[in-house]
C-alpha cells in the first residue's frame, strides 16, 4: 500500500534531475505517472525505471509551453489512467544573460516555458478535477531567485510570477477540492550546473541528490496533506523548509495622507533606516550611502 494508491499524476519536465526525482517517488508511492519530457529517450528511462519496480507509468513528449501541448498532455493522462490527481510543474530552462544584454527571445523564451506552462497545464488538469469532482493537487516550481538573482531577470520573473499564481489559484481552486503549493527545490542536476556568481564566474557547489525533493512532493500531493494550500516550501538537500510570503512591513501612517514636503522631511527617518535585504543571498542592504552615477 502506497499513500498515493489509485491516484494519476503529471510531471512536466520529468526526464532527468528534479523532475526525474519527483516521478520516481510519486511512481513508488502507487501513483501511476505520466513522465513528460520533450526529451523521448530520457523520459522513455524514467518510464522503464519506475514499471521495472511494478509500477505504471507512461511517456509523453508534449512541448508544455503551448495550450496544444498542455491538452495532449493533460488528456493522455485522463485517457490512459482515467482521471488526473496530481500535477507537478516542474520542467524549466535557463536563458542567462545580464539585464541590459538580454534579448527579446531569451525573456520570452524563459517566460514561455516556466510561467506560461505552469499557467497552461494547470489550467487543463485544474478542469479535468473540477469535473471529475475528486479534487486534487497542484505542485508548481519556483526558485529562490524569485527573491532577485544577478543575470536572471527571466528566470527570476518566471518565478515570481509562479509564486503569485501559486497563492492566487490556491484562493480560487479550494472550492474544488483542489490545493495548490509551491516548492523552491535543490539538487545538482544539469541546470544548476550552469549556476554563475555575480561575477559571471562558475560556482563550485557541493553535490545535493535531486531525487529527495520527490518525497515532499508526495506528501504534497497525498490526501494527508488536504489541509495544505497556498503554501510555499523550500525542499530537498536536508531541509523542507516554508517560504515567508510578501507582505507590508512597517509603515508610515498620516491620516489624510502623505504629501510630498512631508515624505521629504519624514521618510529617511521612520523608513530610510530599514530598507529590506535584496536578492537571493538576503545580504544586509546595501545601498545606503547613495546609488550615484559612474564617474566620467
Ligand atoms: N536544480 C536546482 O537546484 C533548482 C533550484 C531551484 C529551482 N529549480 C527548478 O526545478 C525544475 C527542474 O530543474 P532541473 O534542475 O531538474 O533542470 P534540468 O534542466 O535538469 O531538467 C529540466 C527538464 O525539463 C525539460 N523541459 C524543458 N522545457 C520543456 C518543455 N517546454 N516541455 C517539456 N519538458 C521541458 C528538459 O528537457 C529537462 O529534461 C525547474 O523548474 C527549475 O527551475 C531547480
Amino acid at each position: 500500500m502506497g499513500i498515493l494508491d489509485g491516484k494519476a499524476a503529471v510531471v512536466t519536465g520529468g526526464g532527468r534531475g528534479i523532475g526525474r526525482g519527483h516521478c520516481l517517488a510519486l511512481g513508488a508511492n502507487g501513483a501511476s505517472v505520466i513522465v513528460n519530457d520533450l526529451e523521448r529517450a530520457v523520459a522513455q528511462e524514467v518510464v522503464d525505471e519506475i514499471s521495472a519496480k511494478g509500477g505504471k507509468a507512461s511517456v509523453n513528449t508534449d512541448d508544455i509551453g503551448t495550450r496544444a501541448g498542455a491538452k495532449g498532455l493533460i488528456g493522455q493522462c485522463v485517457s490512459e489512467f482515467g482521471g488526473i490527481h496530481a500535477i507537478v510543474n516542474n520542467a524549466g530552462n535557463v536563458r542567462d544573460r545580464s539585464f541590459l544584454k538580454m534579448t527579446d527571445e531569451e525573456f520570452s523564451d524563459v517566460l514561455r516555458v516556466h510561467a506560461q506552462g505552469t499557467f497552461m497545464c494547470s489550467q487543463e488538469a485544474a478542469l479535468r478535477m473540477k469535473d471529475q469532482g475528486s479534487g486534487g493537487s497542484i505542485v508548481n516550481t519556483i526558485s529562490a531567485a524569485h527573491f532577485g538573482n544577478f543575470g536572471q531577470t527571466n528566470y527570476a520573473a518566471s518565478k515570481g510570477a509562479i509564486a503569485s499564481m501559486t497563492y492566487t489559484w490556491a484562493m480560487e481552486l479550494a472550492r474544488y477540492g483542489i490545493r495548490v503549493n509551491a516548492i523552491s527545490p535543490r539538487g545538482s542536476t544539469r541546470m544548476s550546473a550552469t549556476y554563475k556568481g555575480p561575477d559571471g564566474k562558475e560556482v563550485q557547489l557541493p553535490f545535493i541528490d535531486p531525487n529527495l525533493n520527490g518525497h515532499f512532493v508526495s506528501f504534497l500531493c497525498s490526501d494527508e496533506a488536504d489541509y495544505i494550500s497556498g503554501q510555499a516550501f523550500g525542499s530537498g538537500g536536508d531541509w523542507v523548509a516554508l517560504v515567508n510570503q510578501p507582505k507590508y512591513g512597517t509603515a508610515m501612517i498620516k491620516p489624510g495622507g502623505w504629501q510630498l514636503d512631508e515624505i521629504r522631511e519624514h521618510f529617511k527617518a521612520q523608513l530610510g533606516g530599514q530598507l529590506e535585504p535584496i536578492g537571493l543571498m538576503k545580504k544586509p542592504y546595501p545601498f545606503y550611502d547613495g546609488i550615484k552615477p559612474p564617474k566620467k
